[in-house]
């Protein structure tokens, strides 16, 4: 009797899954796309250039199902890697996938209402709507010299310290904030 309940149950939950990333989404104006893995190696290769103190704080805005911040911590062993994410069901699924990783810790949340003055790097991967708001946001919450670490989607009138092109979409930039020219 049970077992009958379990495809209503299955549609169900792939129904409030997709209508939730669906809101986040028009909520947000960014999508919950992951980073893929030649993205996250620059990522964390331009994190290395920049010669991060030694327990650094990493924070990525817009966390989504974890892939970034699961790499840094595996790279960045003695720093604090946080991750903040709005959307409901990538974030409880990063949780699962990072539980075992003791320097990671993720909030469920707005990053624009964070506080961001003791981060010594910043990483995002949004879209291009939002990166104008972002960068006025930045410029209030970071301390001067904050290494920001941006996938695919570049500050405008930005200095770009340093940059990768792993493929047709991935080009990834390093910024010393505010890096204005
Ligand atoms: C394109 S995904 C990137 C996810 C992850 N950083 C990666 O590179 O794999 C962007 C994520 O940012 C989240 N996001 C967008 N705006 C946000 C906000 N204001 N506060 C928190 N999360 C946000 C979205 O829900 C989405 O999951």
């Amino acid at each position: 009797m049970a077992a009958s309940f379990i495809p209503y149950f299955a549609v169900f939950l792939t129904l409030l899954v997709g209508a939730s990333l669906l809101i986040s989404t028009a909520l947000t104006g960014v999508p919950t796309l992951s980073s893929r893995r030649p993205e996250v190696d620059d990522i964390v290769a331009l994190l290395k250039h920049a010669r991060l103190p030694k327990h650094a704080l990493i924070v990525d805005l817009g966390s989504g199902w974890g892939a970034p911040v699961i790499a840094l911590a595996r790279a960045f062993p003695e720093a604090s890697v946080q991750g903040m994410e709005i959307s409901l069901f990538p974030y409880l699924v990063s949780r699962l996938r990072t539980h075992h990783l003791p320097n990671v810790s993720l909030k469920w949340g707005n990053f624009f209402h964070s506080d961001l003055d003791k981060s010594d790097a910043i990483v995002c991967y949004l879209m291009p709507s939002v990166m104008a708001k972002l960068g006025d946001f930045l410029d209030k919450a970071l301390k001067p010299g904050t290494f920001i670490v941006s996938n695919t989607f570049l500050f405008r009138e930005r200095r770009v310290s340093a940059v990768r092109r792993s493929g047709l979409r991935g080009t990834v930039a390093l910024y010393i904030w505010p890096g204005r020219h």
